[in-house]
């Protein structure tokens, strides 16, 4: 089964309109002949400014979180809708640092995700382990907990993206391995295909995120189960094409 690779960049807290709207003008005829699809997630107030600097490119606008409820007393928080007022598609989901600094949670995630494919929106559930739980030997049962709690009651799991980004990389230059992001991703694949069905497993797109860059991507991109990319630093600048180009 092929998968349509993505490349997604996680622009966290950064940007301006000022300079977002340079930066997405800048990339957009560097990825015009791109042939995997393209998002960039940026802070929430930015999306009205960057949906319209990337207008009639291959760039979609994201969000970084959705919130769980459809409306109502959630000071600071965003609803399904407001993401929908502007076509966002994607929304990324339990990052590690919603996780870590934000008191988000398995529970927590899953409300989002179950919210955000009620609204038509297509979460980016991020998952992946410590470096302390992965010096333990620890991995496999953290990546079995974020799955099974944070997509419990998930009818069809082909509308989601998962991104596998293990936290001791994210930020740190330090990315795992070809190798090393190819057999986690396998094993993620595999779990998806016994809670799931196969088929519908080896229809859903797993990106690898934590510091891969323009130079690292070639070698993560032509491993099997890697279908793209999830990507902070490097999507603040133009080298994000070089990775959207990853098969030129
Ligand atoms: P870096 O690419 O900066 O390591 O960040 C990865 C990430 O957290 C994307 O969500």
């Amino acid at each position: 089964m092929s998968r349509k690779p993505f490349i997604a960049g996680n622009w966290k807290m950064n940007m301006t309109v000022a300079t977002g709207t340079k930066l997405i003008t800048d990339l957009k005829p560097l990825v015009k002949e791109a042939k995997c699809d393209v998002c960039l997630c940026v802070p929430a107030i930015l999306i009205p400014a960057m949906v319209k600097a990337a207008k009639g490119s291959k760039i979609k606008i994201g969000a970084q979180n959705v919130h769980f409820a459809d409306h109502g007393a959630y000071t600071g928080e965003i609803s399904a809708d407001m993401l929908n007022d502007y076509g966002v598609k994607y929304v990324i989901i339990g990052h590690s640092e919603r996780r870590q600094y934000f008191g988000e949670n398995n529970d927590t995630v899953n409300q989002r995700t179950l919210t955000a494919l009620k609204n038509g929106l297509t979460p980016i559930v991020c998952i992946g382990e410590t470096l302390s739980e992965r010096a333990s030997g620890d991995t496999e049962n953290v990546l079995t907990r974020q799955l099974e709690f944070g997509l419990h009651g998930v009818e069809d799991v082909k509308q989601i993206v998962i991104a596998y980004e293990p936290v001791w990389a994210i930020g740190t230059g330090q990315t795992a391995t070809d190798e090393q992001a190819q057999e986690t991703i396998k094993f993620i694949r595999k779990k998806l295909g016994k809670m799931f069905c196969v088929k519908d497993a080896n229809r859903v797109r797993i990106l690898y995120g934590g510091s891969m860059n323009a130079g690292n991507c070639k070698g993560l991109m032509a491993q099997p189960d890697i279908d793209g990319g999830l990507i902070g630093g490097a999507s603040l600048k133009t080298d994000f094409a070089t990775i959207v180009n990853f098969e030129k």
